[in-house]
C-alpha cells in the first residue's frame, strides 16, 4: 500500500465512532487523510473520544436514515472515498428487534448509495462492510467460505447484511457504475471493541474482573477471529486499489479471515489461562450449557485466498499476538493490572 496516497484524501466513514470506525480513523489520520464521519450518538467511551481522535476530524451526529444529511455531506465535503460501516451489529438484539436492524442496515445502505449516485461525482471508491454472516449456514464440509458462494442467510442480522451486500453490488452494475467493493470479514476483535455481547470484550472483561464467563451455547460453535489492525490495513488497501483502478476492481467481493477456526470454548481457555485464572476457567467450563443457541450459525470461517491472489495480502497477527495486545488495551480501559 502506498501510504502517501492518503495525504489530503477526503474520506467519509459511516459509523465512525464504532469499533472498526475509530480504529480506521486513527490509521487514516496517521497518513494525513481528511476524515468526515457520521455517527448516531456520542458514546464517550468510544476510542474515538478516549484517544481524542474526534478532535482531528469532522463529525456529523445523525443517522444514515437521514437521506438529506447524507446528500449534504457527500456534496459539501467533496467525498472521494467512502467506508460504509454504520450498522446495528448486535446479533442478539437483532433477533429481538428485527425491524430496527432491517431499517438501519438495509435502508441506511441504499440511502448512502443513492446519495453517492446523485451527488458523489468525486467518489472513486466505496468500501461496504458486509459480513461472513451474509453467507448463512453451509456446514463444516463447505468451510472456508468462498466469495462465489450464494448468500443464503436465515436470521435477522445475517439477512440484513446480505441485503446491504446485494444492494451495494447492484449499484456497481453497468446501470449505475458506482465503484463499490464489498467485504465479508469474519469476527473482528481488538482494542476499542465495546460491544460487550461479542465474545472477546465480554470474555476479557470477565477474566480481568475475576468473574465466570457465561457462554451463550455449548461452546462448540466454530468461529474465525481476525485482529483489527489486519482489518484496517486491508480496508485501506482495498480503498486505494479501487480508487486507482475502478474498472478492474468495481463489483468485487473479498473475504478475510485467518483460515484458523477455533471453538468458542478454546478461546475461553486461552484468555483465562493467559491471565492464570485456572479456577475461574474450570468454573466457566462446568457452567457450559448443553444446548446450542437458537438463531445462530454453528460453523463458519474464512480464508484470504482471493486477497492474496490479487494483492499478496495476508494477516500479520496470530490469535495469540492479537489477544495479548487486546487484553492490554482492556486493562487500561478498566484500569486493572
Ligand atoms: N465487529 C465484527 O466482528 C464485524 C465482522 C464483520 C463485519 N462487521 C461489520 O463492520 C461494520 C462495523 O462494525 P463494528 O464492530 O465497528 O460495529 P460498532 O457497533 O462498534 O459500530 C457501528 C457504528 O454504527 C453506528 N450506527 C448505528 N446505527 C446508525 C445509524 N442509524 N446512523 C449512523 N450511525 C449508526 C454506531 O453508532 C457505531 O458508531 C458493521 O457494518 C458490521 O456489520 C463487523
Amino acid at each position: 500500500m502506498n501510504k502517501n496516497f492518503w495525504k489530503n484524501k477526503k474520506i467519509l466513514i459511516t459509523g465512525v465512532s464504532g469499533f472498526v470506525g475509530s480504529n480506521l480513523t486513527k490509521e487514516l489520520k496517521k497518513y494525513g487523510a481528511i476524515v468526515t464521519g457520521i455517527t448516531q450518538s456520542k458514546n464517550k467511551n468510544s476510542m474515538l473520544y478516549l484517544e481524542k481522535i474526534d478532535k482531528q476530524i469532522n463529525i456529523f451526529y445523525g443517522s444514515v436514515l437521514d437521506k438529506n444529511l447524507l446528500d449534504k455531506i457527500i456534496l459539501k465535503c467533496e467525498i472521494e472515498i467512502c467506508f460504509h460501516l454504520a450498522a446495528q451489529v448486535e446479533v442478539g438484539f437483532a433477533k429481538k428487534n428485527p425491524y430496527v436492524t432491517w431499517k438501519t442496515n438495509i435502508e441506511g445502505t441504499y440511502n448512502l448509495m443513492e446519495s453517492i449516485r446523485l451527488y458523489g461525482k468525486k467518489v472513486k471508491s466505496i468500501i461496504v462492510a458486509s459480513s461472513d454472516k451474509a453467507y448463512g449456514e453451509y456446514g463444516i464440509k463447505f468451510m472456508p467460505y468462498n466469495e462465489d458462494y450464494k448468500l443464503k442467510p436465515k436470521y435477522p442480522y445475517d439477512v440484513s447484511k446480505a441485503c446491504a451486500d446485494m444492494i451495494s453490488l447492484s449499484y456497481s452494475s453497468e446501470l449505475y457504475n458506482l465503484p463499490v467493493i464489498v467485504t465479508r470479514f469474519c469476527n473482528i476483535y481488538g482494542p476499542g471493541q465495546l460491544n460487550f455481547t461479542a465474545l472477546f470484550p465480554d470474555l476479557i472483561k470477565c477474566a480481568l474482573t475475576k468473574k465466570i464467563f457465561k457462554l451463550r451455547s455449548d461452546g462448540k460453535s466454530v468461529r474465525d477471529f481476525i485482529y483489527i489492525k489486519d482489518i484496517t490495513n486491508v480496508y485501506m488497501l482495498l480503498a486505494q486499489q479501487l480508487s486507482i483502478n475502478q474498472k478492474k476492481y468495481k463489483g468485487e467481493v473479498f473475504n478475510a479471515g485467518t483460515n484458523k477456526p477455533y471453538k468458542v470454548k478454546d478461546i475461553v481457555s486461552m484468555v483465562y489461562k493467559y491471565r492464570n485464572e485456572n479456577t475461574l476457567l474450570q468454573m466457566t467450563l462446568k457452567n457450559i450449557k448443553k444446548n446450542k443457541t437458537k438463531g445462530e450459525i454453528s460453523v463458519q470461517y474464512m480464508n484470504y485466498k482471493k486477497l492474496y491472489k490479487f494483492f499478496k495480502w495476508k494477516p500479520q497477527y496470530s490469535l495469540r499476538s492479537g489477544m495479548v495486545e487486546t487484553i492490554k488495551w482492556y486493562q487500561q480501559y478498566f484500569k486493572i493490572k
